[in-house]
């Protein structure tokens, strides 16, 4: 298949990118590079740079590509900066997305993968989380990404648009040559590697007086290899008609404190840390019910165990002390398919 990727620089774009290499579809990629990289995205892709929003840009391109699916990976994704600056996340998550989806829809395409998040539930009522749980977001980052899903709703009962919006828990773990690379990093498991690395550097749990176990923030971790995976499955499932909100999560919940132990056995070495105040925006625990993924896309995690996730995102963080930066020579990475099938398969 033809796969026009939104985002395809970024974390779970790249690493969805490789995977659909890897099956042997044609991909091309528009990224504006303000958090992805252009060493993530492989020679063998269509790369744009360029902001999805443009219709000048955009509809060229779905005219000479002719994607049969689009995955929509770019977008904002930081619960903490949503609380400060909504306006990016309702101006880049929802208004330049519906603009590129009516471009979309304006050039034929009809065919739509849309990365929502766990963050549209807000404070569970009942744990684990299924998709009919109530959607009631206490971030400006889930309710931007709600937002959108009602309008591919919308858009599906008026224009006939397949759609597929998976909600995705955390995502986390590397593959071989791709991994997490923030700047400003913020997400967990990489922020309590980082703190390893840098002398001086200290772990600050955000807060540690939740309803929970050990009275920090419960999260289901899923890694970014299962995340493609159920991509491809959704991408099958579109040709065969379906569209729907599935959940992708490996079902189990772990602390921040049980996070910091992991770390500590993988690594061989204990975490700095102290413990700062809560962080806006976060609810206590956010634990997936990946039963409709698994009942209808056929869906298990096969890579998420903790172990596993922490491993291999220790791995990547060692081979590539400064991520990105660090090229394998002077063009863009290559694609490491063998594992990636074996990983994926
Ligand atoms: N945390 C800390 N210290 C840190 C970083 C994080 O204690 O330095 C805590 C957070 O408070 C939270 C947990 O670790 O309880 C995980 O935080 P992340 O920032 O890694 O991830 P979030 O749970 O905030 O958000 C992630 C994705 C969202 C998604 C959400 C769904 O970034 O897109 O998971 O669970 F919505």
């Amino acid at each position: 298949m033809r796969v026009l990727v939104t985002g395809g620089a970024g974390f779970v774009g790249s690493v969805c990118v490789e995977r659909l290499l890897a099956e042997g579809h044609r991909v091309a990629v528009i990224d504006n590079l303000s958090t992805g990289h252009r060493n993530a995205v492989p020679p063998e892709v269509e790369f744009i740079e360029g902001d999805l929003a443009d219709a000048e840009l955009v509809t060229p391109l779905t005219e000479s590509f002719r994607p049969d699916v689009v995955m929509h990976f770019a977008g904002e994704t930081l619960v903490g900066n949503s609380m400060t600056q909504p306006r990016i996340y309702f101006e880049n998550n929802v208004q330049k997305a519906i603009s590129f989806l009516n471009t979309l829809l304006d050039s034929g395409v009809k065919n739509f993968i849309f990365s929502s998040t766990a963050a549209v539930y807000g404070n569970p009522i009942e744990t684990p989380l299924t998709e009919d749980h109530p959607t009631q977001p206490i971030n400006a980052y889930g309710e931007s990404k709600l937002t959108f899903e009602k309008v591919l709703e919308w858009y599906r009962r008026a224009y006939r648009l397949n759609y597929v919006a998976f909600r995705y828990f955390n995502a986390c773990g590397a593959t071989r040559f791709l991994g997490e690379c923030h700047d400003p990093e913020t997400h967990l498991i990489p922020r309590i590697l980082n703190s390893l690395e840098e002398p001086g550097a200290e772990f600050v749990i955000y807060g540690d007086d939740y309803p929970t176990q050990d009275g920090t923030c419960v999260r289901d971790y899923v890694h970014v290899v299962d995340i493609a995976r159920a991509h491809m499955l959704g991408m099958l499932a579109l040709a065969g008609g379906c569209c729907g909100i599935y959940n992708i999560g490996s079902g189990s919940g772990y602390s921040v404190k049980e996070v910091m132990s992991v770390v500590q056995q993988v690594t061989g070495r204990p975490v700095p840390y102290r413990v700062g105040p809560p962080r806006e925006g976060d609810p206590a625990t956010l634990v997936a019910s990946s039963s409709k993924l698994s009942n209808e896309l056929h869906w298990q995690p096969r890579h998420s165990s903790l172990q596993h996730i922490v491993e291999s995102a220790w791995e990547w963080k060692r081979n590539r002390p400064r991520g990105y930066e660090q090229s394998t020579g002077s063009g863009p990475l290559l694609v490491d398919h063998d594992t990636c099938a074996r990983n994926c398969s």
